[in-house]
């Protein structure tokens, strides 16, 4: 008999491959702290895995997330004799087995190309192990794709479960294009990584991208039957213009901050974000140094409907394929179900700020 894989195998793998391609050591705390070996594009070493800059946007992330506390609370004095809290979440009409879905992340050239995983097997990876957690994945842009070649909108046509299509704030006739075929690939919802808006690598490609108006964003809105979801929200004001615009969700997200050095953790802005947009209908969806379902249910706690998992993904999808990213998502769900458990949360529903102190 075959012994199973375990999420330390997937891990050991995913390190042997990446520390040899020099990119990550899959430490135990992924928190982009200043001496990582992913760190220091500020002293010439290339983005890879890590921060932009000196890195602090990264790190942020992580420090956001742990001088959060969770309450624990474990007298049933509602008498609801909760074994296993429910995880299910709605997105876009799809139900999924938790609210927490693989990022976009794309450009496998960025943690050693072929060498650790092809573009095709590494979006097919993270499509079908979503799949088979019961969940969506998510897939990214950069400038090795084109109409031809958009290996995320393939791997979600032969995935065959839906998932969700990220493009760069590319030209607007390149994007409704993008967004056509996903609607052909049968795609849940496309987007656009507003935050993509400086990549060097899209302008020096020939891939020119752009910050876009509202009225761009609306424009794109109207092109397409899918919802449209505008990722890179890091402010009040791009958030409310974003749903003016008519974005039927947010991404609070500094692109695991690797688009502006030195800005706030994601958590930190969160906040203020979903008092700002209480009532008006939209679905809000955050991400940068969530690890575990610890973590997630501090993002939910903080008002977020949902979570998305960058770096942990492709670790898993590099040391694992497939199966590799089930056993992540296999682990966020069970942690999440844990958390809720431990802090007397039955549903999602019953998850607000309450739970949080701060330590
Ligand atoms: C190597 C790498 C490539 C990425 N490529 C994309 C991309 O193509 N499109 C996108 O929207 N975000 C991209 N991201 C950002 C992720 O979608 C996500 O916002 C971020 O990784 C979340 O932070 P975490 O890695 O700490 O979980 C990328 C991130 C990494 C690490």
């Amino acid at each position: 008999m075959t012994k199973q894989m375990t999420l330390e195998d997937v891990r050991n793998k995913a390190r042997e491959k990446l520390k040899a391609a020099q990119f990550c050591m899959v430490y135990k705390d992924c928190d982009g702290g200043p001496t990582r070996f992913c760190q220091g594009q500020h002293y010439g070493r290339r983005l890879g895995f890590g921060g932009i800059g000196s890195g602090a946007s990264f790190h942020n992330n992580w420090l956001a997330l742990r001088k959060l506390t969770l309450k624990m609370k474990l007298i049933d004095s509602d008498h609801i004799a909760l074994s296993e809290p429910d995880t299910r979440f709605n997105f876009f009409g799809k139900d999924i087995s938790m609210p927490i879905m693989s990022a976009s992340v794309s450009g496998v050239n960025s943690f050693g190309g072929d060498s650790v995983i092809t573009e095709r097997e590494f979006c097919r990876a993270v499509i079908n192990g979503c799949r088979d957690a019961g969940t969506i994945g998510w897939r990214g842009d950069t400038y090795t794709y084109s109409l031809q070649d958009s290996y995320g909108l393939d791997a979600i046509a032969e995935g065959k479960a839906g998932g969700v299509k990220i493009v760069k704030p590319r030209d607007q006739a390149v994007i409704k294009k993008f967004f056509k075929k996903a609607e052909q690939s049968g795609a849940t919802a496309v987007g656009v990584d507003t935050d993509g808006a400086g990549s060097y690598a899209m302008r020096t490609n020939n891939k020119p991208v752009f910050r876009k108006t509202p009225d761009e964003i609306t424009d794109l809105v109207n092109s397409t039957s899918l919802p449209v979801i505008i990722k890179g929200v890091m402010c009040v004001e791009d958030a409310v213009d974003a749903v003016d615009a008519g974005a039927k969700a947010i991404v609070v997200s500094n692109h695991g901050g690797r688009v502006l050095d030195h800005t706030p953790g994601t958590a930190d802005v969160l906040p203020e974000i979903v008092d700002a947009l209480e009532g008006m209908g939209v679905m809000i969806v955050v991400d940068g140094g969530v690890r575990t379902g610890y973590d997630v249910l501090k993002m939910l706690a903080l008002g977020a409907d949902a979570v998305l998992i960058g770096r942990d993904i492709v670790r898993a999808a590099v040391g694992g394929g497939s199966e590799g990213v089930f056993l992540q998502m296999d682990f966020l769900q069970k942690t999440l179900a844990k958390a809720m458990l431990m802090t007397g949360c039955v549903s999602l529903t019953k998850i607000s700020r309450d739970i949080l102190g701060e330590g």
